[in-house]
C-alpha cells in the first residue's frame, strides 16, 4: 500500500493558496449557476467571489472574511428558491441504527434531521471542539461532548455505536496523526457490523459520465459541464479550487481551524483501510447546480469494519 504523507503545501492559509484566474473563473461559474437557480442575480455571485479574491492578500483577513460574510448573508436573505436536491443522508439506510455519533456535530443539523425521521435511533452523541450551537430536537436521547482537538477523547464505550458520521470534519483536524488516532477510536467504539460515513472535500483520478447519470438518477444534481471543467484542472488547481471554495463557504465560521488536511479520495480510502475499515459504497458528487448558495466538492464513502 502506498504510504500517505502529510500534506505540507496545504498547511498555509486558504487565501495564500488561491492564486489563479482559471480557478477564480470556475468559482464564478459555480456560484453564478447556483445563485441563478436560487433566484438571485449572477452579478451578486460574481461580486462575492471577486471581493474575496481581490481582498485575499489584505493584512486584515478577519475584515475581509466579515465583508464576504455580509454578502453571503444578504444572498441567503434574498434567495427566492430553495435547493431542488435530495438530502444526501437519504442515500443511506438508518433503519438498523440504534446509536449514532456525529464527530464535528457543530449545529447538530445531521443529528436533528435523523432524530425526526428515525425513531429507531435510541441514542445520539454529538462531538465537537466548540460548544454546541443549537438545541437537540430530542434532548432525552442525546449527549454532547466538547473535546480538546489535541486529545480528541470522547467517553464512549467500545462496541457500542452502530453508525459514525464524519462530515467535513477530518480536513480540519490538526494533523494526520490526530486523524489516525480518532479513526482508531472509531474502530474501537463501532460494533462489528457498524458503519462509518465519511464526507470529504476531495476528488478521484477521473470523473466519468456514468457518475453524472447515476447521481442525477438518485436526485443529486451533478452538473456535467462544471464537473468536467473541474476535472480538467491540474491536481494543484483542483486543490486550489477546493481550498478557496471551502474558505468561501465557511466565511460565517470565524473559529474554523484551517489545518489543510485535505487528501485525494484514494488516499482517504488508504487511511481508512489502515485504521481497519473497508469501503462499501461511494458517491462522487462533483460540482452540482442545485440552488444551494454554498456547497463543496463532495465525495461520500460508506465504510465497514474489516
Ligand atoms: C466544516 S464544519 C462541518 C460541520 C458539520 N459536520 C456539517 O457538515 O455541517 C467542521 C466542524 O468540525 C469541528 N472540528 C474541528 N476539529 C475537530 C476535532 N478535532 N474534533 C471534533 N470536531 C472538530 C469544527 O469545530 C466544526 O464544527
Amino acid at each position: 500500500m502506498k504510504n500517505i504523507t502529510e500534506k505540507k503545501y496545504l498547511t498555509r492559509h486558504p487565501l495564500d493558496i488561491w492564486k489563479s484566474e482559471e480557478v477564480t473563473n470556475l468559482l464564478i461559474d459555480f456560484f453564478s449557476a447556483n445563485f441563478k437557480k436560487a433566484g438571485l442575480s449572477q452579478k451578486m455571485a460574481r461580486d462575492f467571489v471577486l471581493t474575496a479574491f481581490a481582498k485575499r492578500k489584505t493584512e486584515d483577513r478577519e475584515k475581509s472574511r466579515e465583508t464576504c460574510d455580509r454578502i453571503l448573508l444578504e444572498a441567503k436573505e434574498k434567495a427566492k428558491n430553495g435547493p431542488d436536491e435530495i438530502e444526501p443522508l437519504e442515500l443511506f439506510d438508518f433503519s438498523g441504527t440504534g446509536t449514532f455519533i456525529d464527530i464535528g456535530a457543530n449545529k447538530l443539523a445531521t443529528i436533528n434531521y435523523l432524530a425526526k425521521k428515525f425513531k429507531n435511533i435510541k441514542k445520539f452523541i454529538g462531538v465537537d471542539t466548540i460548544p454546541r450551537r443549537n438545541d437537540f430536537s430530542d434532548p432525552k436521547k442525546s449527549a454532547y461532548f466538547q473535546v480538546d482537538p489535541k486529545a480528541n477523547n470522547f467517553p464512549v464505550k467500545n462496541d457500542s455505536v452502530d453508525f459514525i458520521n464524519l462530515q467535513f470534519v477530518l480536513h480540519h483536524f490538526l494533523n494526520l496523526g490526530a486523524i489516525k488516532k480518532t479513526l482508531a477510536d472509531c474502530r474501537k467504539i463501532l460494533k462489528p457490523n457498524g458503519a462509518l460515513l465519511l464526507w470529504e472535500e476531495s476528488f478521484m483520478k477521473n470523473f466519468d459520465a456514468d457518475m453524472t447519470r447515476e447521481n442525477n438518477r438518485l436526485g443529486i444534481k451533478t452538473d456535467k459541464s462544471l464537473t468536467e471543467k473541474f476535472y480538467a484542472l491540474s491536481e494543484k488547481k483542483r486543490w486550489e479550487f477546493i481550498v478557496a471554495n471551502d474558505w468561501l463557504i465557511n466565511v460565517n465560521n470565524p473559529h474554523m481551524p484551517w489545518t489543510g488536511q485535505y487528501y485525494k479520495w484514494n488516499e482517504w480510502i488508504n487511511i481508512l483501510r489502515e485504521a481497519g475499515f473497508g469501503l462499501e459504497k461511494e458517491y462522487n458528487f462533483g460540482l452540482r447546480i442545485n440552488g444551494r448558495i454554498k456547497q463543496g466538492v463532495h465525495i461520500l464513502g460508506l465504510f465497514e469494519v474489516r
